[in-house]
């Protein structure tokens, strides 16, 4: 399959990703595109290193949703890229967007959805969610995406323990580097493997 990575940050979980790609364990999958909807993310120059194409869309340079929508399908489909994975992108796509791709945009979620997950849930509000809830485990999620916020199909899950002297930091970078880095390159694996085998079928 051919994989379209959409970022805002840091790219952590870009790097695991093309970590697989390079160590052999992400072997049906190769990342052709990263999308960063900042153009100071340190995740394109991860994507740079790795000598991946890049590009920019911000939708506050487009007049409209459905121009920016426009624009990043462009992109994605002038690299033939069949499978969107979102790391750490902080724009909500639209569902006119969405519908573009059935079951080929996925997204990793830092809790165990249901749990604090929806709009208003992002980056460290995540964990301070958490924490405030006094939760003893917490984790990621997998997920497809579609229209509704955190709302497509579950992929995958994985739980870190919450301690009690935990700071929102903290339980950030547990659950990023014990489960968001290990889950997500395995369940990209499998869905570049599905789609791969569906296109050798058709
Ligand atoms: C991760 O915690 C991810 O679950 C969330 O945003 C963060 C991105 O981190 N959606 P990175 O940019 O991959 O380091």
């Amino acid at each position: 399959a051919r994989i379209a990575v959409l970022i805002s940050g840091g790219g952590s979980n870009l790097q695991a990703i093309l970590d697989a790609a390079a160590n052999g364990s992400l072997s049906h999958g190769e990342v052709v595109l990263v999308v960063s909807s900042r153009d100071s993310a340190y995740g394109l120059e991860r994507a740079r290193l790795a000598g991946i194409p890049t590009a920019v869309i911000r939708s506050r340079d487009f007049a409209s949703t459905a121009d920016f929508d426009n624009a990043l399908s462009k992109v994605i489909d002038d690299h033939q890229a069949d499978l969107i994975v979102l790391a750490g992108y902080m724009s909500i796509l639209s569902e006119g967007f969405v519908k573009r791709y059935p079951q080929r945009i996925v997204n990793i979620h830092p809790s165990l959805i249901p749990a604090f997950s929806g709009e208003g849930f992002y980056g460290l509000r995540v964990h301070e969610a958490a924490l405030s809830a006094g939760v003893k485990v917490s984790g990621a999620t997998v997920h497809y995406v579609n229209e509704v916020c955190d709302g497509g199909e579950i992929l995958e899950q994985q739980t870190v323990r919450v301690f009690p002297d935990d700071s929102p930091q903290d339980l950030q970078q547990r659950v990023l580097t014990q489960v968001e880095h290990v889950i997500y390159p395995r369940v990209i694996e499998q869905l570049a493997k599905e789609i791969v085998g569906n296109s050798h079928d058709s």
